[in-house]
């Protein structure tokens, strides 16, 4: 059922990448400062129950830990130790109901750090660790409970310096550091982000071959997430967007309620999480097998942006020339269907296509789906890098009220959005997701393939 050999308890990056890491971002850091990389926090869900725990992305990705309640601790050149983890300690009753716990022992020699201390006794200890530290690396605003104890730290400190001592250190984001680092990705990480594209496509064809009219697009949803589990992946990495008729218009949307109708196309956007590492996917399907004339000329227009971003996704390519591309196909398209006015370059210019293409063609994928790393350098936009994974998802939205009155009635309620994950190489791109049929015709020949092999049991109207 897996299309891979790990077993589920298997993590592919170990404790000795983790190591790398951060000694990768050590030797970036100033000599004499500090960073602190805090982890994740239960989030609770109702009264007293917890979201499932999902670690943060900057924390995971330099300690591999996934427990609550967790921080590191970088000090480069610190002789007695360069890396610290504060964690949660082991308490029978807890770990009786909520599951075993490593400890501050047990984490130090897992992760491999210098020293493990309880969390209970950060505030004791910390104060301490920032002392006399030139620079305090720290991504502020992203865990408040953290912001709040720094500055109660370094008010102490403040408080407690001699005049003939070195005021506390300047604060600067880590960001810059981390997210550089974590923009490319290496030979493990790409393994892994190329798996969870094939998890997420081999989900999205058990997806595809049950649209029937009358079925929800929570069945839909279902399906995708039972796919996603029986491969090995625990989790979506955003929540699932199965959107049927104009529900596609909302970007967003996760509501995943609607019936489909035999008329409307449906869209799923969805991607498992593979051992913390996202795939994001989009196609959109006639809900009847077969596009109408209005739905196949707008469909053939974001297919050809989707392509001409793709072909642009090259190294040495700035970043958002993909989007110019889709662009400019998107608005030529829309011009030749008589549903935008002008010459290209001047719709363009003045953003009149921004009422059917509202969002940017590319985002960075990684541990987050929306992943970190500057899109511009200073002014200018970054050139594009072997290691580097985007997104391509060009899309047209013709929603169904006021603002589309003017638009002729057979393309009124479309929304359509083609996505792929597609990694930057030596030479050119490779798409992740290339294995995801997106040609109109494949489409309605698979959907007609499959027809009378659908499970007409699951249809409820
Ligand atoms: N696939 C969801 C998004 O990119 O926002
Ligand atoms: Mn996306």
């Amino acid at each position: 059922m897996r299309p891979w050999n790990l077993r589920l308890t298997d993590r592919l990056i170990q404790p000795s990448d983790f190591a790398h890491r951060r000694r990768r971002l050590l030797g970036g850091m100033r000599p004499g400062s500090i960073a602190l990389v805090p982890g994740a926090r239960e989030q609770r869900r109702n009264r007293d129950i917890n979201f499932p725990f999902r670690q943060d992305s900057d924390f995971y990705y330099l300690t591999g830990f996934c427990e609550p309640d967790a921080l590191l601790v970088l000090l480069p050149g610190r002789v007695q130790g360069e890396a610290i983890v504060f964690c949660r300690e082991r308490d029978a009753t807890s770990e009786r109901r909520d599951g075993p716990v490593l400890g501050p022992d047990a984490c130090q020699l897992a992760l491999g750090v210098d020293d493990g201390f309880p969390i209970s006794d950060v505030d004791e200890i910390l104060p301490g660790l920032l002392e006399g530290r030139s620079q305090i690396y720290m991504n502020l605003g992203e865990h408040l409970f953290w912001d709040h104890r720094l500055m109660m730290y370094l008010e102490r400190l403040a408080k407690q310096r001699s005049a003939d001592e070195p005021e506390v250190g300047e604060i600067l984001t880590l960001g810059h550091l981390l997210h550089e680092q974590r923009l490319i990705k290496s030979a493990k990480e790409l393994e892994l982000m190329a798996l969870a594209a094939q998890i997420s496509v081999a989900a999205q064809y058990r997806a595809l071959d049950m649209i029937i009219p009358g079925l929800t697009e929570g069945d839909l949803e279902a399906e995708l997430h039972y796919s996603y589990r029986l491969q090995g992946a625990k989790s979506e990495a955003y929540p699932s967007i199965v959107a049927t008729g104009e529900n596609a218009c909302t970007l967003h949307y996760v509501k995943n309620e609607s019936v489909l109708l035999a008329q409307e196309l449906v869209l799923i956007d969805a991607g498992c999480e593979l051992q913390y590492y996202a795939s994001d996917v989009t196609r959109t399907y006639p809900v009847s097998g077969r596009f109408s004339s209005a739905q196949r000329d707008v469909y053939d227009i974001v297919l050809a942006a989707n392509r001409a971003a793709i072909d642009a996704c090259r190294p040495g390519n700035h970043v958002n020339l993909p989007h110019e591309a889709a662009t400019v196909v998107l608005v030529e398209g829309l011009i030749e269907l008589g549903l935008l006015q002008g010459d290209p370059a001047q719709v363009i210019a003045q953003g009149d296509h921004n009422r059917f293409c509202p969002h940017k063609t590319s985002h960075w994928l990684g541990l987050d789906v929306h992943d970190v790393g500057d899109y511009r350098l200073g002014e200018a936009w970054r050139d594009l890098m072997p290691g580097m994974v985007l997104t391509v998802e060009p899309g047209i939205y013709i929603p169904r009220d006021d603002s589309t009155a003017d638009i002729p009635e057979p393309y009124r309620g479309l929304g359509i959005r083609i996505e792929d994950a597609v990694l930057i190489q030596k030479e050119g791109c490779q798409v992740l997701t290339a294995a995801l049929i997106k040609d109109a015709d494949d489409i309605e020949a698979r959907m007609a393939a499959r027809a009378g092999n659908t499970d007409m049991s699951r249809v409820v109207a």
